[in-house]
């Protein structure tokens, strides 16, 4: 991250969990709470890039541990949560990050994809605020940023299952803010518009797409990882201490 962005104080020595941060937003995310001073911890399912991410974060005299995980297995989240908290200290920040947005055909989806989908976008990021929320109490307050889409807004097709459980990410948003609101936790959705990460860029943008940032996006240039992380530490960072129950749009005005 360029040394002209902000920095907040407030980050410095916080523990602070990613889910999915070995790749595409949830590493720049990471490398950005790092960059602040934070002692960030992940997970991942893909151990080769966070290794190398951990790497250069230590490199640079920062901090970062990798905690891998499939996050569909719950009890193997709580277990890289407790790594972190054990190494770390009580989280107090909690990016629920982690999805994956395979297409699919809403005519041919079966019950097990439904529930692999839901458990990959959705059932992580439940757990997780319910292993985080009682260090966040303890300590006085936290933040939790979940991470909804501009693709169930923006009429996307091709995505039911996916568009389904990041809808549901803002109701959770709403319903966390509320019930831990009296404990200083507060609790908003990042809605990232069409991010340029490797995956992205490898799947699905071709000529057409870029005709269509073009046509769509009020900002005629490509939005990337920093962008999002950018968002969210702001969001976590007590720069943001009256916001909490809201949904932040971050896309470049698509939608
Ligand atoms: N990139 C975009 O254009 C875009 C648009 C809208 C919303 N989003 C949202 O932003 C967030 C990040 O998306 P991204 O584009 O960076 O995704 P990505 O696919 O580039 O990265 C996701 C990360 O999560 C990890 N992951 C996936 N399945 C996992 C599992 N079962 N267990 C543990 N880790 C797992 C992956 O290994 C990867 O490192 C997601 O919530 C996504 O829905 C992204």
């Amino acid at each position: 991250m360029s040394q002209k962005h902000a920095n907040y104080p407030s980050l410095a020595g916080r523990t602070v969990f990613v889910t999915g941060g070995g790749g595409g937003i949830g590493a720049a995310t990471v490398a950005a709470f790092a960059a602040q001073g934070a002692r960030v911890g992940f997970c991942d399912i893909q151990p080769a890039p966070s290794k190398k991410l951990v790497a250069q974060i230590e490199a640079r005299g920062q901090t970062a541990l990798f905690a891998e995980c499939d996050l569909r297995d719950i009890a193997a989240l709580r277990a890289a949560m407790a790594a972190v908290r054990a190494k770390f200290g009580p989280i107090t920040i909690l990016i629920n990050n982690a999805a994956h947005d395979d297409r699919h055909d809403f005519l041919s989806v079966t019950p097990e994809y439904w529930d692999d989908r839901i458990a990959v976008n959705l059932k992580h990021a439940y757990f997780a605020a319910q292993a985080a929320i009682p260090d966040m109490r303890a300590a006085g307050g936290g933040a939790i940023v979940n991470f909804g889409s501009v693709s169930w807004m923006s009429g996307s097709a091709d995505l039911s299952a996916y568009a389904t459980a990041k809808s549901a990410a803002h109701g959770l948003t709403r319903v966390l803010a509320r019930e831990f609101g009296p404990d200083n936790i507060r609790v908003n959705c990042v809605v990232p518009g069409w991010i340029m990460t490797e995956r992205q860029i490898e799947k699905w943008l071709t000529p057409e797409g870029e005709k269509l940032i073009d046509e769509r996006q009020c900002l005629k240039r490509k939005l990337v990882p920093d962008d999002i992380a950018r968002t969210v530490l702001f969001l976590a960072s007590d720069e943001a201490g009256a916001i909490t129950n809201q949904t932040l749009i971050a896309d470049g005005g698509w939608v």
